[in-house]
């Protein structure tokens, strides 16, 4: 039989990342192998992202590209899915003729079957129903060949309804996967030679809820705790409103759990917060994050902020960058708002100019890139260990890793010390990156 392949492009936030990872997996058992030359592919895939409306002309303006190669290639299928297509359903068809089949966020394990019907001349396919129990979050992706992390989805859904998001419509309720089932993927990629893991969810301090009582997030991570062969253990993302003090009691007591927190605050100002729809202070998340730093004083913090949303005045504003004053967040995603259709915020007045967003968005990257360096800066002369990944960008001479805290780490050495936890001296803090030599310490 001729080998078909597959290429795959993903947009949008590491759940999306780790859906490809399940997708490509599924099609290799179809025989499809995974190419990273579209123009070779028999078949493309795009799994999309539509949390701005940047992410969503992203897709568009990489589809119109992709779906070009039709004309030397006839043959050739094309399958739009994820978010957006949750989102447009067969809206897609009228942005895009070209497309053969759009399936949406709940559909990954029945993209076989999808293709067959495609494949046997249904046209124009849209599956983008929701599902009431959870369908696709337990295909197993195998790890690349000497991957030392791997992604494992811990739930699915979103039900906070925050005013300006549009997951919860994209991905459905919140359900968690059954702990068995976790604990059964993580010692099998364990015995893949995986030795950290990311526990995926939009919010997995909230894990558990539709589950046994007893079972949450707490009694998650400490039973992975105890998963031989996983030295790492990382989760996003977290609700600052749905962090408990067990939770953070963890970062002192679990020897796996790193530490670094995304902890998204989105705002410093209480009145926007509220018109948010965040179910919390800036004082109760101060509160949190000087319990994370009082229990595991290392801890790195990460943090989302969005600018310009609804009636955000000049005094908000400053209240963010008040807040950001106070906490110094070891880095930052910074987002100015973006309207989508179906969110509250959409009926929401006093739209701030796009000129105002923009100006308060660059202001607000500036004194971030300030407290970025200042905490790398002040990580010179500590010893810290390293997960060693594999040569660095710029040196095959250089190793690279990350830091308990998630910071990378570049460093002189061999390719023996690929997948070995060292300790490196920092001598070099910069806004990306630390430098460092490894040390017996
Ligand atoms: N579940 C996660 C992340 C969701 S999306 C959480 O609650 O934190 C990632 C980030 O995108 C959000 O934290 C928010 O900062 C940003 N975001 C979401 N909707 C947005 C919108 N309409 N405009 C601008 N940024 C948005
Ligand atoms: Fe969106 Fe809020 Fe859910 Fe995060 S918690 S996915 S921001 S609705
Ligand atoms: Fe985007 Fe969907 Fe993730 S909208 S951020 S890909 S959950």
């Amino acid at each position: 039989m001729k080998t078909r392949y597959v290429y795959i492009e993903t947009f949008g936030c590491q759940m999306n990342v780790h859906d490809s990872e399940q997708m490509a997996a599924l099609l290799e058992k179809e025989g499809y192998l995974l190419t990273q030359d579209s123009a070779a592919a028999d078949l493309i895939l795009l799994n999309t992202c539509s949390i701005r409306d940047k992410a969503e002309q992203k897709a568009f303006s990489e589809l119109g590209r992709l779906v070009k190669l039709k004309e030397k290639n006839p043959g050739l299928l094309v399958g739009f899915g994820g978010c957006l297509a949750q989102h447009l359903k067969e809206g897609v068809y009228k942005r895009e003729k070209a497309v053969d089949f759009v399936f949406g966020t709940h559909h990954i394990c029945r993209l076989p079957e999808i293709l067959t019907a495609v494949t046997t001349g249904k046209k124009r396919a849209v599956e983008t129903c929701f599902f009431s129990e959870i369908q696709s979050l337990g295909v197993f992706a195998p790890p690349a060949p000497g991957a030392l992390s791997a992604f494992v989805s811990i739930m699915q859904g979103c039900d906070n309804y925050c005013s300006y998001c549009v997951v919860p419509y994209l991905r459905g309720p919140e359900m968690s996967r059954p702990p068995e089932e976790i604990l059964a993927e993580i010692r099998r990629l364990a015995c893949c030679g995986v030795k950290e893991v990311t526990l995926l969810g939009q919010n997995v301090n909230s894990y558990g809820k539709n589950l046994a009582a007893g079972c949450n997030f707490v009694s998650l991570i400490k039973a992975i705790q105890d998963v031989e062969g996983i030295e790492r253990i990382r989760f996003t993302t977290s609700h600052p409103k749905d962090l408990s003090d067990d939770l953070i009691d963890c970062f002192g007591s679990l020897s796996k759990l790193c530490g670094h927190i995304h902890l998204p605050v989105q705002s410093g100002s209480n009145r926007i917060l509220g018109r948010m729809n965040r179910g919390y202070t800036v004082e109760e998340y101060g509160a949190k994050v000087a319990r994370l730093r009082a229990v595991c004083p290392s801890i790195s913090i990460t943090s989302d902020i969005i600018v310009g949303f609804p009636g955000e005045t000049a005094k908000d504003y400053q209240e963010t960058i008040d807040m950001m004053e106070k906490i110094r967040f070891d880095s930052l995603f910074s987002f100015k708002y973006s309207e989508r259709k179906g969110t509250a915020a959409r009926t929401f007045k006093d739209p701030v100019p796009e000129a105002e967003k923009r100006r308060r968005l660059k202001e607000l990257q500036a004194l971030q890139d300030g407290h970025t360096q200042e905490k790398n800066w002040a990580l010179e002369g500590s010893v810290q260990e390293v997960l060693v990944e594999g040569p660095s960008k710029n040196s095959d001479l250089e190793m690279t890793g990350r830091t308990r805290s998630w910071k990378i780490v570049n460093f002189k050495g061999g390719r023996e010390l690929v997948g070995k936890k060292v300790n490196v001296l920092i001598t070099r803090g910069f806004l990306h990156s630390l430098r460092g030599r490894m040390t017996e310490r």
